[in-house]
């Protein structure tokens, strides 16, 4: 396939995606990575659909210029409210990160309470509850005969707007955090959910709090890892694996400030980040 060798384009709002490139990496390791974090206009978590759907357009053509095979919306807000616009016009196939979550979710969940947490925006869009139940009443219908209810379990959805800005002042371990983390989360908890989805991009950062704060009681779903399980299983089947060889290049672009995304983004992946530019982008 004439794809093969072309690289795989991730965006986000700005540097939390790079816990879904990261995940991507590690499943692929020979891939060529292009990563586009849009610093200039984060956060997306508060902005209307309208907006998010023009920033997120607008990056994604700068994406299929640069002849990427695959386009993966790692911000779970972009993917929440323009994913749909995103593939319409598609010229490649688009993943985002809500999909391989709530699928995850649906399989952890063995009919109990799920948990989902995000960004106002993603929150407000119910888009993980939508997408649990279309997997629920898929799996019914695959399972012969027609679609059943999704029974009586409850999809508990809660926003923690203080989650991004918390991890992005790299306050991991202080009290600020586990308390706004048992401030969001104590209601949620109680309801006593199977899973938790950590519907996202920043909240990998605070699955350990969150682990604790909820008792180590619940598993919790990393949409990441299920978005790079999803794209690592397309590209095989699809024929549109990179031959392997050695490790696959990086390159990455900003709207602003490369300096701080090169330092806190280094947080985020555990290791230098090189090839940093700044990128325009065509309106
Ligand atoms: N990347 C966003 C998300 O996953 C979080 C940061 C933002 O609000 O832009 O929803």
């Amino acid at each position: 396939m004439k794809f093969n060798n072309s690289p795989i384009g991730i965006f986000d709002s700005g540097l939390g995606g790079l816990t879904v490139f990261k995940e991507i990496r590690k499943m692929l390791p020979c891939e060529d990575l292009i990563y586009f974090g849009d610093t200039a206009r984060v956060p997306y978590g508060n902005k209307s659909k309208e907006t998010i759907i023009r920033y997120s357009s607008e990056i994604f053509k700068f994406l299929t210029d640069k002849g990427v095979k695959i386009i993966v919306v790692a911000c779970n807000t972009a993917s929440s409210l323009a994913l749909d616009d995103l593939r319409r016009n598609a010229s490649v196939p688009v993943f985002g990160v809500i999909e391989p979550g709530a699928k995850k979710a649906v399989r952890a969940s063995h009919g109990k309470n799920i948990a989902v947490i995000g960004t106002s925006a993603t929150i407000k869009s119910r888009a993980y509850s939508i997408a649990i139940h279309k997997e629920i009443e898929s799996l019914n219908g695959r399972a012969g005969g027609k679609p059943k209810s999704a029974g009586s379990f409850r999809i508990v959805e809660k926003a923690c707007p203080l989650f991004v800005p918390l991890v992005e002042e790299g306050l991991l371990n202080e009290e600020i955090t586990k308390n706004a983390i048992n401030y969001y989360l104590s209601s949620v908890i109680a309801e006593k959910p199977s899973c938790l989805v950590l519907g996202c991009t920043h909240y990998p950062m605070l699955k350990d709090l969150i682990l604790d704060a909820a008792g180590g009681n619940i598993e919790i779903i990393d949409s990441g890892v299920e978005t790079a399980r999803a794209v690592r299983d397309y590209l095989k089947e699809n024929g549109m694996l990179k031959a392997s060889g050695p490790s696959g290049g990086e390159l990455f672009f900003v709207s602003d400030d490369m300096e701080k995304f090169k330092e806190l983004g280094e947080k985020f992946l555990d290791r230098a980040i090189k090839n940093v530019s700044l990128a325009e982008i065509a309106k």
